[in-house]
């Protein structure tokens, strides 16, 4: 596995693999892998001829500075791992943003809810770090996880507003095997609030199972999962919601699938999980 650090240089590599014929896919992260990581690899390498990661800790996509300050770097283990998998680039870039940089992607009313709502500018420094990144590393293909169900919601369709020739292919959740979906952020738990984490799926699998099709008990289920994850010392609900898939609209008997998601603090910590239902 080759590992560049250089924006120019992972440009020229490309525009060779590209004149080959070779179909490229690209799966962004900002590192410290895990097998949630590790199975978009493991997708772009099987369907593709190259795969090339990215590394990088967006810093304009954190809202707060504890948060970007918190947040786990391992290297070298990151490049072993992605070499076991048969990655053919690792991109490392140093920084991305020159000093003077005033551009901005920001896609409307999708960020408005959900994440959006409690993360102010969270998915505009999202869409645009993987505007540029896209713009570097021009893939046939990228790789996004539901774990982060809104991002990919928020980069589908910017894909489709700014016309990328770039098909987005989205990996189911993996989780530990007490249901926890898995996060980087996960090491930074209390081993109390560790062993209380998977009721967050928990109570979003009650919701998927209980909810009526006319979606008229949708409140009552959603307070009662508030409540319930509540009684948990420490630990606050950002939000339990439920919204029309792929758009984020109130969902209402037009609806083909339903995105139940929710975000709760333990500590200061903040996890997401979601399920998408078919109706
Ligand atoms: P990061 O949190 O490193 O995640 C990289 C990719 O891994 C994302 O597409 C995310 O949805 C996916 N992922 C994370 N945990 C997962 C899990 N348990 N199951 C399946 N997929 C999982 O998301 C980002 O980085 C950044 O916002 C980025 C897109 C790189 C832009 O900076």
């Amino acid at each position: 596995m080759e590992i560049i650090r250089e924006t120019d240089m992972l440009r020229t590599r490309v525009e060779t693999l590209r004149k080959e014929g070779r179909r490229i896919g690209f799966v962004p992260t900002m590192g410290y892998f895990h097998e949630g990581h590790l199975n978009l690899m493991r997708m772009s390498v099987s369907d593709c001829d190259v795969t090339i990661v990215s590394n990088y800790i967006n810093p304009t996509q954190f809202d707060r500075q504890d948060d970007l300050e918190a947040y786990p770097v391992d290297v070298e283990r990151d490049r072993a791992m992605a070499e076991a998998l048969d990655v053919d680039i690792m991109f490392y870039p140093e920084n991305l943003y020159e000093t003077d940089h005033k551009t901005w992607v920001r896609t409307e009313k999708l960020t408005d809810v959900l994440c959006g709502r409690s993360r102010p500018g969270h998915f505009r420094g999202v869409a645009t770090i993987v505007c540029k990144l896209f713009n570097i590393v021009n893939p046939h293909v990228t790789y996004f996880g539901q774990k982060d169900a809104q991002q990919a919601a928020v980069i589908g369709q910017m894909i489709r507003d700014l016309n990328y020739d770039i098909r987005l292919v989205l990996s189911p959740i993996i989780r530990e095997p007490d249901g926890l979906a898995l996060s980087s952020r996960n090491v930074r738990l209390t081993p109390e609030h560790r062993k209380k984490a998977p009721v967050l799926y928990e109570k979003l699998q009650i919701i998927d199972k209980k909810i009526l099709p006319d979606l008229s008990n949708k409140d009552e289920l959603i307070q009662e999962a508030k409540k319930t994850i509540e009684a948990i010392p420490g630990v606050r609900v950002d939000y339990i919601d439920i919204r029309s898939w792929p758009d984020l609209e109130k969902p209402d008997h037009t609806s083909h699938r339903l995105l139940i998601a929710g975000a709760m603090f333990m500590g200061k910590v903040r996890l997401i999980d979601n399920i998408i239902k078919e109706l």
